[in-house]
This record gives C-alpha cells, structure tokens and sequence, in this order.
C-alpha cells in the first residue's frame, strides 16, 4: 500500500529539507541532462539558499506568492509554488508557477495534487498564472493540460543546454 500523501502549506521549518530536495536536482541532473527544469550553473550554497528562501518567505507572507508541499511519511517530497515575478502594476496581476517532486516520488499524482491546491490558492491573489515546460517533459505538459492549462507558444531553441537546443514550451490559465 502507498503511503498517504499530505498537501499542505509551506512552513518556515520546512527550509532544511526543500533546500536539500533543491540541492538534490542538480545531483539529478547529471544523469538526465535533460531535467526539465532551470537549476542554473553551479550548486548553490547554502547562504544562497538562505536568501532565497527568506525572499520567498517573505512574498508568501505578503501575498505575493502562494505555494503548497507534499509530505509523504513526515517527509517534504515535492514544492509547487506561484509568484508575482514582476511588482509593475500592469502585470502584476500575472504568477510564474514553478514545481518539482523528487525522482522516487513522481508518477503517483503528487504533481496533480500540488498545481490543483496552488491553483486553489491563487484564485484572488493572481489573474493569470503562466509556466513553461520543455519540450521532452511530456509528464509536465500532460500535467498542465490536465489541470486546464492552454500551450500559447513555443520558444524554438530557447533552452541551451550542454550545447544542445531545447524548445520551450509555454501555457497559461486564467483564473
Ligand atoms: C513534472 C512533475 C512535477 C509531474 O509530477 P507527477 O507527480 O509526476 O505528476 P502526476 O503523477 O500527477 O501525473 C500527471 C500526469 O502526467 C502523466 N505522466 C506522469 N508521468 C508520465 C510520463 N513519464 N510520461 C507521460 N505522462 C506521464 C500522468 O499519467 C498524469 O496524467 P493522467 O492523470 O492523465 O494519467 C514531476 O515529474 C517532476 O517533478 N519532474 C521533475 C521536475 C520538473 O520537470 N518540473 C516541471 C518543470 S516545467
């Protein structure tokens, strides 16, 4: 039997194991070069993390991000989190969603669990919430489009990875 799956808010306590989980994607990266998500060059370090964190803490607090975890067994598995990118008025009204679930969690309807309770969320607080998927992450965009969200364009070539090209797809939903 699996175990159960909790979703709920972001707590502050919750800094150690979601830098760790951070931290772990570019260990993953290495054997699949093509993870879909944008970690950056170097591993951060931790100071970084911290600042990122306190930032992001700080926007969930004011109402300028909203974002869930997933526990499963006592153990924070999986972020989705929606920011207001951009303070200028007239596009404030827009969030970047961003998720990500460790490896041996994925495939079980976390990622499902995790946009649907952001989506939740938002709703007030965002208009229109927009991501992006590469081109070869068939279970993000599968994700996406099951949670209502519609592709409106693809950057050709707009990831470069190792040398190699990736297209870049986008989606948004009003809300
Ligand atoms: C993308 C990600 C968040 C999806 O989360 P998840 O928990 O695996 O997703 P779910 O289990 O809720 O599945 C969502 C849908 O994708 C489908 N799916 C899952 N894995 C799939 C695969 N390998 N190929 C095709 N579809 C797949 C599921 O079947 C489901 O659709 P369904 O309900 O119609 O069957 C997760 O794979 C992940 O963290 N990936 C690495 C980081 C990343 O790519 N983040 C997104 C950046 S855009």
């Amino acid at each position: 039997m699996q175990e159960k799956v909790v979703v709920r808010d972001v707590l502050w306590e919750d800094f150690g194991l979601l830098a760790k989980n951070f931290l772990s994607y570019y260990d993953e990266m290495k054997e699949n070069p093509d993870l879909g998500i944008l970690v950056g060059g170097k591993k951060p370090k931790m100071t970084e993390e911290i600042d990122w964190f306190s930032a992001f803490y700080k926007r969930l607090l004011e109402g300028d991000a909203v974002a869930s975890v997933a526990e499963v067994g006592g153990k924070v598995v999986g972020m989705c989190d929606i920011n207001r990118t951009v303070l200028r008025e007239d596009v404030k009204h827009r969030g970047l969603l961003g998720i990500a679930i460790l490896k041996e969690y994925r495939g079980r309807g976390i990622g499902t669990m995790l946009v649907t309770s952001c989506i939740k969320k938002a709703k007030g607080k965002f208009e229109i919430i927009m991501l992006s998927a590469f081109e070869n992450n068939r279970p993000a965009m599968r994700l996406y489009e099951k949670c209502g969200f519609k592709e409106y364009g693809v950057g050709k070539k707009f990831i470069k990875r190792n040398e190699h090209y990736i297209d870049e797809h986008f989606y948004c939903l009003e809300i």
